[in-house]
């Protein structure tokens, strides 16, 4: 059903489109050409952080998968190349073009409020995805779904506290994501409260590897020239974990099943489970990017007047190296 109260004109979705052409994916001119010319879609304007791991990469996939003009949507993909200044921009282009839905992925918590007070002044629901944000009012957002990021850093933690339970002490390093988001602040508070709790445990090194492959590996290569006796690194997402791995590989570091220093990860990527598998990563934690689906579960609810659940939390698992069957990375969707 589509009742819907403000349309995008055409002139108004080519303007959009101009405006994304330098922060879009390459896409968004494309498509919203096509919807100017359609009657009746769903305008849903993405700010997208960026494609800084495969699990942004398959994120963004799923929202595109999800709405399509086949089923009655137009999708208007921002992508904000991680600065904040740029998601902010493309909302407020999306606001001008009066687009019926804004979905938010936030690089950071913190800093929306203003961009977030516009969208409420102009009557646009604002659904927020993946990592949260700190906004001072509840209402300048309908719903959020995403991961319980704490709850993965806890699910990380106990596994070392039994795998590492005869160790009298543990070096940890910790490679964080980008910091502020809440990626990285769920997933460091569970390590730093085991710590706390863990007499013996003590992180060595800490740096961001801000959640690409590339820091990862140059992160791991400084953490190695300080620090050679390293037990576990704590590596807040698969693919700086894929750089660490290639950082010990050059410097002849052994790690995984095979001896030598552990690596415990988040993501479990389809390449993040090839990893575990091969034993290189032994612990990865699951944090699923498929909220297209959920996306659009929200807006349905919307649009038949339902009020969604404010807060939705994603079901989650992890895989151990030692216990991980090659159907699941057969298997995996991303
Ligand atoms: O917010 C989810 C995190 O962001 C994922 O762990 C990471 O890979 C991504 O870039």
């Amino acid at each position: 059903m589509m009742t819907k109260m403000t349309r995008l004109t055409a002139s108004g979705l080519l303007f959009l489109a101009l405006a994304l052409v330098s922060c879009g994916d390459g896409e968004a001119p494309k498509n919203t050409e096509k919807a100017a010319n359609a009657e009746n879609l769903i305008a849903v304007g993405f700010s997208q952080i960026g494609a800084e791991s495969d699990w942004r990469r398959a994120n963004t996939k799923s929202m595109r998968e999800t709405f399509t003009r086949e089923k009655g949507y137009t999708l208007i993909v921002g992508d904000a190349q991680q600065k904040q200044e740029k998601q902010i921009a493309a909302i407020r282009d999306f606001i001008r073009t009066k687009v019926d839905y804004i979905v938010l992925a936030p690089v950071s918590e913190q800093g929306w409020d203003d961009v977030l007070k516009e969208a409420r002044s102009a009557g646009i629901p604002v659904i927020i995805v993946d990592r949260m944000v700190q906004a001072s009012n509840a209402d300048f957002f309908v719903a959020w779904v995403g991961s319980d990021f704490r709850k993965e850093g806890d699910i990380a933690v106990d596994w070392m506290e039994k795998q590492f339970k005869d160790k009298k002490e543990l070096k940890i390093a910790h490679m964080q994501g980008s910091l502020g988001s809440s990626a990285q602040i769920g997933r460091t508070e569970g390590l730093r409260d085991g710590v706390g709790r863990n007499v013996g445990w003590k992180i060595v090194v800490r740096d961001s590897g801000e959640f690409t492959q590339v820091k990862g590996k140059e992160v791991m290569e400084r953490f190695l020239s300080e620090y050679r006796d390293i037990d576990v690194l704590y590596c807040e997402n698969d693919n700086m974990a894929f750089g660490a791995i290639q950082a010990l590989d050059d410097a002849r570091v052994p790690y995984g099943t095979r001896g030598g220093l552990k690596i415990i990860s988040f993501d479990a990527t389809r390449a993040g489970l090839k990893e575990t598998f091969a034993g290189n990563i032994s612990y990865n934690v699951e944090c699923n990017p498929l909220h297209g689906p959920r996306v659009e579960k929200i807006i349905q609810q919307l649009r038949d007047g339902k009020k969604p659940n404010k807060i939705a939390y994603v079901d989650e698992t992890a895989f151990d190296a030692a216990t991980i069957a090659k159907e699941e990375i057969d298997s995996r969707a991303y």
